[in-house]
């Protein structure tokens, strides 16, 4: 990114691939595809910790429907770049879902793995429906036809951080989506490489 412009937080992006103002553009536009979706429904809300977070809240604050929020949280193994598709669910839900109207909201559907188990544990929790909108969809997700109601952006096959999406834990509370710069992923990788080599502290 351009020296002019870096912030601290901008540190260890490669370029923006959409910028500030065009992700609220669309959130805007999905909130109202939302509201005339369920114009006589009160949807549940089901966020998907942590990434979804930022999208969510925007998302929420932009619909007109009543609506009701809930959240997940889920760990994939694997490393940190690519997702293996095993899933552990960490949180579940406090609402019962049976007979409502559920509106799962995903930051990135990359794999569509875990979304793929998501839907499948809480479609037998006998929903009245269940929908999807997802702020980013990677080519893998679209090629395996994972349910994908509602997408904001069709995005390339890059390792994208921010506006809730995380390199190792960073980069969440860019409000941009940028494309993370392959150097940062060897920074890291050599870090965690000498952290391990350090011998544990010995008791004092
Ligand atoms: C991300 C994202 C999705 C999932 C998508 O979560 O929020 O839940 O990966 O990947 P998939 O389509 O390949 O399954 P992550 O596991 O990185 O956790 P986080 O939300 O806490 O960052």
């Amino acid at each position: 990114m351009e020296q002019a412009v870096l912030k601290r937080k901008d540190k260890g992006v490669e370029r923006v691939l959409i910028e500030a103002d065009a992700v609220q553009q669309r959130v805007r536009e999905l909130a109202a595809e939302l509201d005339r979706i369920y114009v006589h429904e009160t949807p549940l809300l089901i966020g998907v910790l942590t990434g979804a977070i930022t999208f969510m809240t925007d998302l929420m604050r932009e619909m007109d429907a009543e609506l009701k929020v809930d959240f997940m949280a889920v760990s994939s193994y694997g490393d940190q770049v690519t997702s293996s598709g095993a899933v552990r669910i960490l949180k579940d839900l406090n609402e019962n879902i049976e007979g409502r109207h559920v509106l799962m909201v995903e930051d990135i559907v990359d794999s569509g793995l875990t979304l793929q188990y998501l839907l499948d544990v809480l479609q037998r929790r006998d929903p009245a429906d269940i929908k999807v909108v997802a702020l980013l969809r990677k080519p893998k997700a679209e090629a395996l036809a994972v349910q994908t109601d509602l997408v904001g952006f069709d995005i390339p096959d890059e390792f994208v951080i921010g506006y809730g999406l995380d390199y190792a834990g960073r980069y969440r509370n860019l409000p941009y989506i940028g494309v993370l710069d392959p150097a940062e992923i060897e920074v890291t990788k050599s870090k965690t490489a000498i952290l391990s080599q350090t011998p544990p502290l010995q008791d004092q």
